[in-house]
């Protein structure tokens, strides 16, 4: 595992773009693995400057989100499809044919996980896979307690998780208490992991999932097992690292 610690969140952002734009260079049909919520923010930020001055094409990427509410509309501002397209689909000028999202409205939610995980086979896998961190130590909606060989499927979120998004709803009601993620083993499928965390609300969990024992009550510590993982911080989300 590598571990890069940078003074600022920018900075965090700048160089975790930077080892993806280098990946669609070498890799034009690259498939990437979206997270949402705040952390990849700035990646998708700095990655849609590179596209808009011209150095980078992602005309071929492909992309498969991490996870989806279960329980809103897919018009609704805050469901993972409008946010992937709000601030990946379009700013990245992805092709929206290659870019999913798994269906949370799905009436047979097992069967949707099932094509979700035949779609990422399809597609060859995930070349990279970007990821934050829950301040509980989760990936992707995989709360402490998840198996590791987990696959796509429905969980319910934790009273931390539904707390700490409740700043993206009008109210804290608002917050789904369901969502389907991609599972622990999906993730750890992917060729390339790429973790970043900002901020003093993720150092315990950083840490925990770095130097901690690999344990399903960490669900992050799974990626001391996988071959090819880099954690880019700044310094307060470092701050909690021996
Ligand atoms: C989102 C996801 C979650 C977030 C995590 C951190 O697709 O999979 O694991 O990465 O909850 O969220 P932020 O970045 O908002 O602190």
């Amino acid at each position: 595992m590598e571990i890069v610690i940078l003074p600022s969140a920018a900075e965090v952002g700048l160089l975790a773009a930077r080892k993806i734009s280098q990946l669609v260079t070498r890799k034009p049909d690259a498939v990437l693995g979206l997270a949402t919520g705040s952390s990849p923010l700035a990646i998708y930020a700095a990655l849609a400057a590179h596209v808009r001055d011209g150095s980078l094409d992602t005309s071929r990427v492909s992309g498969f989100a991490l996870d989806e509410y279960v329980g809103i509309p897919a018009e609704h501002p805050e469901s993972y499809a409008a946010v992937i397209h709000r601030e990946v689909t379009v700013p990245l000028r992805l092709d929206p044919a290659r870019v999913q999202v798994p269906d949370g409205r799905a009436a047979d939610v097992e069967q949707a996980c099932e094509r979700y995980e035949e779609a990422i086979r399809a597609a060859g896998g995930v070349d990279l896979q970007i990821l934050g961190i829950g301040a509980n130590g989760h990936v992707g909606f995989n709360e402490p307690t998840s198996s590791f060989a987990s696959r796509t499927r429905i969980k319910t979120l934790t009273e931390r998780t539904r707390a700490d998004n409740a700043r993206f709803f009008d109210t804290p009601d608002e917050v789904p208490t369901h969502c389907l993620t991609q599972g622990l083993g999906t993730i750890s499928e992917a060729r390339e992991l790429l973790l970043v965390a900002q901020g003093p609300q993720k150092a315990a969990a950083v840490a925990a999932a770095v130097e901690g024992p690999v344990t399903s009550m960490c669900p992050a510590s799974i990626l001391q097992h996988h071959r090819r993982v880099t954690l880019v911080v700044d310094e307060a989300a470092a701050a909690d690292l021996k």
